[in-house]
């Protein structure tokens, strides 16, 4: 990891790529503590950014094979679960908030999909005509929410947050839409996987934009082009 920080361009790209694929899941089961905190936000943009390009492909397979264009009229699109968590609106406000609290609300939104990836991941790989390759992305999906969580709360605990959390108590806003995933109704069953694609979908987007936002500032100490925000 050392030799790559010194090469630029897509070079570093390519060996960011490769070596987070080859490297990712052992740093994520053993201790986070020997990553720099820079590699770690490198790591970390790298891996919301694949899994934002994931939860795209999957909405979109879902929205071309069983999303119904009646919907669109006869339902509404319900909030996020997450809609209530504080995240920074706009420039002004991203510049205002403290890096813990920043952290603080992104780990909240990845916190709160713990449990709803589990369920979508059944809902999808049960979905009869849905292809192998959108229940592998739902998989892939879960499992690494799970591993941005884990290297949120390591850049967490780095930072000088007053209070130390305790991730086991860690309070988030509840999904409730269980029910209707599991209803026998068809056309609820599939409003609500449906739901959970779009907003996981617009949530990683969120984690993967707010995540560059960061590691500019504490990377780059802000030596770079926000045009992304
Ligand atoms: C997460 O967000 C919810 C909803 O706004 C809030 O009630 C909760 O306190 C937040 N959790 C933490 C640990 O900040
Ligand atoms: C962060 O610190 C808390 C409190 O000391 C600890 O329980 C938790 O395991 C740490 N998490 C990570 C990912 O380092």
């Amino acid at each position: 990891m050392q030799l790559t920080l010194t090469l630029s361009g897509s070079g570093m790209q390519l060996l960011l790529l490769v070596s987070s694929l080859l490297l990712w899941e052992n740093v994520a089961s053993k201790p986070t503590a020997i990553v720099s905190t820079d590699d770690l936000y490198h790591r970390l943009v790298e891996q919301s950014h694949n899994t934002f390009i994931m939860a795209a492909d999957v909405y979109r397979e879902f929205d071309i094979n069983f999303a119904k264009r009646s919907w669109m009229k006869d339902r509404i699109l319900p909030l996020c679960h997450t809609a209530s968590i504080h995240t920074p609106e706009n420039l002004e406000e991203v510049h205002e908030m403290k890096t813990e609290d920043f952290l603080n609300s992104i780990i909240n939104v990845s916190v709160s999909w713990k449990e709803p990836l589990k369920h979508l991941v059944s809902a999808v790989t049960a979905l009869p005509g849905a292809s192998v390759s959108m229940g592998k992305k739902a998989v892939d999906m879960k499992d690494k929410n799970l591993i941005i969580l884990e290297g949120l709360q390591t850049l967490y605990n780095r930072t000088q947050a007053k209070v130390e959390e305790n991730f086991e108590n860690f309070d988030y806003p509840a999904w409730s839409g269980l029910k209707d995933l599991q209803s026998s109704d068809e056309d609820t069953h599939l409003f609500a996987i449906y739901n959970l694609c779009r907003c996981f979908k617009r949530d990683i987007h969120k984690i993967d934009t707010y995540l560059k936002v960061l590691r500019c500032r504490v990377v780059f100490k802000n030596e770079c082009g926000v045009s992304t925000f």
